[in-house]
């Protein structure tokens, strides 16, 4: 078993550099296999683990990947063969539905083992199912386990989606650009990753416009080819080193970004007193005194993520006055405050709001990530409470940050990664 120990207290301070974005990449990968050829993917966040998974999957079913440099693979997807991908591959990664659409695309059928990931609260599919179908495709979901689809051929259509799904648009656009005529997607999601997955197909040789907007239009092509296509940087990991930056009252410089990705993230920074400096590709965020409180709602892009929630709540934990947090996507996400609170932190829920009332210090403490973002803020959490905080279970935390001891540590942080053998012995282990 592995756990972080941080010695907090400490502002951070320096300069880091932010890896390519997962959340693309997890869509961006499978598509790959749309083609039969050989697409290069650079700024690849290589050391998660849900792209590792991602790759082993692709493997599964017969691609080739090559690894060229620490952020760039090649995938050869001329031998893929199988549209089966199994319970094995799909249990640790929500994303791995996925691969249905690409599948779709691909062969015109798929079987799919339903997906793990953290667990934020019931997932369903619906959207993607009635995507699918109305794409052509015959659906049936055996013991809510598997996912089959079979179709004699993909046919593009008018689809409206009921809610704004990151993963109903990203898997109706993976099976879409290979259909016959058009599909038009409305009330479609408008992440940068849902950009990011258009203009990686648009590299492929795929017709899709509107990317970005509610409406995106996907007009299908014969064929795809390969291309050589470099992801976006991670805005949750900004957005991530940004509140840590201010919670620890820090000044740090974090590069590789696109701030109009970051908006939303640094406005309420600004609203909580910390500064917020954008340069082309960077910002600067630094906080002097105690953070002021402030009202989040997340909501779909361009709203507040609800990928930053857990750790805006630890800046907002210390901030001075009560703010209030409501969670609009997930049913299950505030699990993390219990963790919190072991730091002392004054935080009620009730549904899908939280009242957090600031205290003016957080006490490091013995806690656990409960999901990926959840264990994000326990780091930030750490970072800047006075003492030692252990986490425990930070496999979450890797399926997302890359290097995550080594950047904090770059900036001042004190946090070491230990490998348990027993509850009295420890030894450090790399990374
Ligand atoms: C969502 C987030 C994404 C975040 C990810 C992990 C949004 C819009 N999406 O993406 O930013 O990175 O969680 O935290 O913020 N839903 C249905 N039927 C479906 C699909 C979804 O009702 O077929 C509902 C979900 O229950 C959820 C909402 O729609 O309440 C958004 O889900 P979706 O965007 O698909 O989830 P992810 O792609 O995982």
């Amino acid at each position: 078993m592995e756990k972080f120990i941080i010695n907090g207290g400490t502002p951070l301070n320096g300069e880091v550099t932010i890896s390519g974005a997962k959340n693309a990449a997890l869509a961006i990968i499978p598509a790959s296999i749309l083609c039969r050829d050989v697409c290069r993917i650079e700024n690849l966040p290589v050391s998660i683990s849900d792209v590792n998974y991602m790759m082993k999957a692709l493997r599964h079913i017969g691609a080739e990947v090559k690894f060229i440099n620490e952020s760039t693979i090649e995938v050869d997807s001329r031998h893929v063969s199988s549209y089966v991908i199994s319970h094995d591959m799909t249990r640790y990664l929500r994303a791995s539905y996925y691969f249905i659409g690409a599948l779709l695309g691909r062969f015109g059928r798929a079987r799919v083992a339903m997906p793990g990931g953290c667990y934020l609260g019931p997932r369903p599919i619906d959207q993607h199912i009635k995507g699918f179908e109305l794409l052509g495709a015959k659906i049936s979901v055996e013991d809510n386990a598997i996912v089959e689809a079979n179709s004699g051929g993909l046919f593009g259509a008018p689809i409206y989606l009921d809610v704004v799904s990151v993963g109903a648009t990203v898997n109706i656009m993976l099976a879409a650009c290979r259909a016959e005529g058009q599909t038009i997607i409305e009330n479609a999601a408008k992440e940068p990753h849902i950009v990011d997955l258009a203009n990686f197909l648009n590299s492929m040789g795929a017709d899709i416009r509107g990317a970005g907007t509610d409406t995106i239009k996907i007009r299908g092509v014969e064929n795809l080819h390969g291309c050589t296509y470099s992801i976006i940087p991670d805005q949750i990991e900004a957005g991530t080193f940004m509140v840590a930056a201010a919670a620890t009252g820090g000044d740090v410089l974090i590069k590789n970004v696109i701030p109009k990705h970051l908006e939303s993230i640094s406005t309420k920074l600004i609203e909580c007193g910390a500064e917020v400096e954008e340069y082309d590709e960077a910002v600067k965020v630094s906080m002097k005194g105690r953070p002021g409180r402030c009202n989040i709602k997340t909501m779909p892009h361009p709203g507040f993520p609800t990928d930053m929630q857990p750790q805006f709540a630890v800046l907002l934990a210390l901030a001075e006055g009560t703010s209030i947090v409501s969670e609009s996507i997930w049913s299950n996400r505030f699990r993390y405050t219990e963790q919190l609170a072991r730091m002392g932190a004054n935080i009620t829920v009730d549904g899908q709001i939280a009242m957090i009332h600031g205290v003016e210090s957080l006490k490091g403490a013995p806690v656990r990530a409960d999901d990926l973002r959840a264990g994000a803020a326990m780091i930030i959490a750490g970072l800047a409470a006075s003492g030692t905080t252990e986490i425990e279970d930070i496999l979450y935390i890797d399926r997302g940050y890359e290097h995550v001891v080594e950047k904090f540590s770059n900036i001042g942080g004190d946090i070491r990664r230990v490998t348990c053998k027993d509850p009295d012995s420890e030894i450090e282990s790399a990374g």
